[in-house]
């Protein structure tokens, strides 16, 4: 059975790491289908459409998408909304899965990716003199991110860390608080702890070993993430996936789009590739994801910088030769 996949470079460094990660998953010879679509800022200024409507036919008739990165402005552009953002809520891609990894750290971040402070209800009041945000915690999105990551723990090291911040946040992380330890008292078999998540990002400086897999609601794992990511080599080789409950998964990088050093040829493309690698894990193939997941981090791990596609692509083959 041949897999679809659409590849969505969008903007900046995402043109350069998603065509070197597309190149790897090309030379594998898997029966994949891919096909390449337009979406980010660059095509919002030329369509007025940040995800035109073909793209999303696209990724919607796809089994995964490969994402790169896309520009958000930093100001509120009429007409403009992350594609990313809108491709999470669009196929419901409940559980973000941000793993880092290097020597004694092996830790999975499951990040809820739906709801939280990413719920877009942001408003004005007081003549511009006071923002506001709704933070929506839900029982149903806690508990569907929380099972998530007790299934990823149960194949793992069986260590479970709830984050939040319940003693400040009574109502919003109560109610995960709550749910978390109702639906983990389910798996005996996992060691479960919570941990606040001022003392999750200490802990995770002071003894990141400690930690196995972190659940957590949306911004709080878009923060620790991006702490993990700088304590296991940098976002340059951190990858993740957004799954639902089917079909399309979206893997991306970890990174942005990097403005200032896109066109350079400088961006390191292992954490598109990585993403790669958790898309075919993703697919089935666990066997050629696991060879290119530890061939990418190795690299990464002995201080190769500027390391190309082929270069990874050719350890692979060696890999893959002696294996027949
Ligand atoms: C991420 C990114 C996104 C997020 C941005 C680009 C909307 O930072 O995937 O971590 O905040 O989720
Ligand atoms: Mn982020």
């Amino acid at each position: 059975m041949t897999h679809t996949i659409t590849a969505i470079p969008g903007d900046g460094i995402g043109q350069e790491v998603i065509p070197a990660a597309i190149h790897v998953l090309e030379s594998l010879n898997l029966p994949l289908s891919i096909q390449f679509a337009d979406a980010g800022f660059r095509t919002f200024e030329s369509t007025g459409d940040a995800l035109p409507a073909e793209t999303l036919r696209l990724c919607e008739a796809s089994d995964a998408v490969l994402f790169g990165a896309t520009q958000s402005p930093m100001t509120k552009v009429e007409g403009y909304s992350s594609p990313i953002l809108t491709l999470r809520r669009q196929f419901d891609l409940f559980a973000n899965l941000r793993p880092a990894v290097k020597d004694t750290i092996d830790l999975l971040i499951v990040r809820e990716n739906t709801e939280g402070l990413y719920s877009r209800r942001e408003r004005v009041e007081d003549d511009g003199q006071t923002a506001i945000a709704e933070r929506v915690i839900t029982a149903r999105a806690s508990e569907r991110i929380v099972r998530a990551a007790c299934d990823q723990a149960m194949q793992r090291r069986r260590k479970l860390t709830i984050v939040h911040k319940a003693n400040v946040l009574k109502e919003t992380c109560g109610l995960f608080r709550r749910i978390a330890l109702d639906v983990t008292a389910q798996y005996p078999e996992l060691a479960v702890d919570e941990v606040l998540v001022d003392t999750a990002a200490m802990l995770l400086v002071q003894h990141p070993a400690r930690f196995d897999v972190i659940v957590t609601t949306n911004l709080f794992g878009d923060i620790l993430s991006d702490l993990a990511a700088g304590l296991t080599g940098g976002l340059g080789i951190a990858p993740s996936a957004n799954l639902g409950a089917g079909r399309p998964a979206v893997f991306e990088p970890v990174h942005g789009s990097a403005p200032d050093i896109a066109g350079q040829g400088v961006a390191d493309p292992r954490a598109a590739i990585l993403s790669a690698a958790m898309l075919l894990q993703w697919l089935g193939y666990a066997e050629t994801a696991a060879h290119l997941t530890r061939i990418t981090y190795a690299t990464a791990h002995t201080g190769q910088t500027k390391l190309t596609a082929d270069a990874i692509l050719q350890q692979l083959q060696q890999v893959t030769n002696h294996a027949q």
